[in-house]
């Protein structure tokens, strides 16, 4: 399978969504990445409903939704409304994350698990046949624009072996500090899908940036 590019929505213009996400769909990007911060979960709030909502309304790819926040099994539902056709909540947050992930299937979404740096891929040993993707935070989320964790490739390695260990169908996702200087190394560690919010949006050809990713 070729491998997916989602352009992160955080490092929009917010005075310009339309604009970006317009740029998005003209690219060769394969979905659109949105972080929901609650101030909680994360040290930072990003934006809720109104804004997944205005956005869904241009795009023309998958919206992958990205839930930095507490509790989200109340919010499932919503965020099907709001347009997600994938959901991920972190494992650090979800006491209960196979009710979650169930719930998430349930709304008709695909189910995703994000992972902090600090935890470990052999927690998902339990859950990884049922889950369609999983998010490797490989910076601590909250921010865009940070330095890219090294200790990522490693855990995708490890991940990619869980997941063929589990017949599972999980695509590994790679969240944070994504940059043209290490996105083949990822690639070649298992990578399905890369996030770019920095290296997309503060270029002055982004479509160009979306499309160098893409090979
Ligand atoms: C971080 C977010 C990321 C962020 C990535 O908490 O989950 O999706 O937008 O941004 P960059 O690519 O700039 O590190
Ligand atoms: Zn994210």
């Amino acid at each position: 399978m070729a491998h997916i590019v989602a352009p992160s929505i955080l490092s929009a213009d917010f005075a310009n969504l339309q604009r970006d996400v317009e740029m998005i769909n003209s690219s060769s990007a394969d979905w659109f990445h949105v972080d929901i911060m609650d101030g909680v979960f994360v040290p930072n709030i990003s934006f809720g409903f109104p804004v997944l909502k205005a956005i869904a309304k241009h795009a023309k790819k998958p919206l992958d939704v990205h839930l930095m926040i507490v509790n989200p099994d109340q919010y499932v539902p919503s965020f099907k409304e709001a347009g997600a056709e994938i959901l991920t909540v972190h494992y650090e947050a979800c006491t209960h994350l196979h009710r979650s992930v169930q719930n998430i299937k349930n709304s008709g979404m695909k189910a995703g698990v994000a992972l902090n740096p600090h935890t470990s891929v052999s927690v998902l040993e339990d859950i990884i046949a049922d889950i369609d993707l999983v998010c490797l935070m490989s910076v601590n989320p909250g921010f865009g624009g940070q330095k890219f964790i090294e200790n990522t490739y490693h855990k995708a390695g490890l991940l990619k072996a869980l997941i063929k260990n589990k017949h599972s169908k999980a695509l590994i996702e790679i969240d944070g500090g994504v940059d043209l200087d290490n996105y083949k190394k990822l690639l070649q560690s298992g990578a399905d899908v890369l996030v770019a919010g920095n290296t997309v949006f503060s270029s002055k050809d982004p479509v160009g940036v979306i499309s160098k990713l893409k090979t």
